[in-house]
């Protein structure tokens, strides 16, 4: 959206009460686009339309399951209807889980895939119709991590649903083009969040019966602010980049991965 003033223009933020997701939708209030919060921390996402409000713009909060099609039809429909058009969607509600494979239970795989990646399709399902439609430029941010480019052990489940929203967001950068719909992956390492304390966020039915799973892993390199990430972002939007890579620790792990897949072609058993 290289030229694109996002003054009066409509964006919307699932995740938008904590974290990244807040500070995507304060930054991009102070762009002076209007804001649709979508979250289930009701408290903490009228807390960020109400300081988008004192920023000037129209903001509204919708509580929202990204992990439910029909809560995502609605917010979409909601979010049309008040502000006739979207210009600026960031798929980011997500949540993490620890443990090996080896003993992640199926609710551990379907609480994080229906939040990480059925959370996203749900966005492209209710939002793209409907700014196709709209005819206007417009952006698509989706929130996996490095997590989604290098898989760490100890993390499974979330680098599957991860490296799923990579590839979603690299294919939906090439179908989306002739619409002028930009899109960008964001993949952070770490940021000071909440997202250690995810499980906040886990609803009954997919609790575990036994507590257990395992210890957050170690974040290597640094934390960074979720306003430094922000501000990354806004420029992707802007430049109309795919890959939001914010911090350089991540080079030598995508080196590394590139160097093997090179030689798994190169020095391949005959
Ligand atoms: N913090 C990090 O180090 C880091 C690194 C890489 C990627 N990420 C990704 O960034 C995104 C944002 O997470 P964060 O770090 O800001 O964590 P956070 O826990 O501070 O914020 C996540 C937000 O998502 C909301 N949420 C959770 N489940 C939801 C659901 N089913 N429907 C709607 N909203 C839901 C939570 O209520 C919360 O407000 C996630 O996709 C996460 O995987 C975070």
């Amino acid at each position: 959206m290289e030229h694109v003033d996002l003054r009066g223009k409509t964006s919307v933020v699932t995740g938008g009460a904590s974290g990244i997701g807040r500070a995507l939708a304060l930054r991009l209030a102070r762009e002076g686009a209007n804001l649709v919060v979508a979250d289930l921390d009701a408290a903490g996402m009228e807390a960020v339309a109400a300081e988008a409000r004192g920023l000037g713009v129209k903001a509204l909060a919708l509580r929202t399951d990204v992990s439910e099609l029909g809560q995502v039809e609605a917010l979409a429909a909601r979010a049309f209807e008040t502000f006739g058009a979207v210009h600026v969607l960031c798929n980011n509600a997500g949540v993490a889980a620890w443990g090996g494979l080896e003993s992640a239970t199926h609710r551990d795989w379907q609480w994080v895939l229906g939040v990480n990646l059925w959370g996203v399709i749900h966005g492209v399902e209710a939002f793209v119709p409907r700014m196709i439609a709209r005819g206007e430029p417009g952006h698509i941010v989706n929130t996996a991590s490095m997590a989604g480019l290098v898989a760490s052990k100890g993390l499974g489940v979330y680098n599957t649903s991860k490296y799923a929203v990579v590839g979603l967001s690299e294919t939906l950068a090439k179908d989306l083009k002739p619409y002028r719909i930009g899109v960008s992956v964001l993949c952070p390492m770490g940021v000071e969040t909440r997202t250690r304390q995810s499980e906040r966020n886990r609803p009954a039915a997919l609790r575990n019966e036994r507590a257990g799973g395992g210890e957050p892993v170690e974040l290597i390199g640094r934390s960074l602010a979720p306003e430094t990430v922000a501000d990354m972002v806004l420029a992707a939007v802007r430049a109309n980049e795919l890959y939001v890579i914010t911090h350089d620790e991540a080079l030598e792990p995508l080196r590394r991965r590139a160097e093997r897949l090179e030689r798994a072609v190169t020095s391949r058993a005959r």
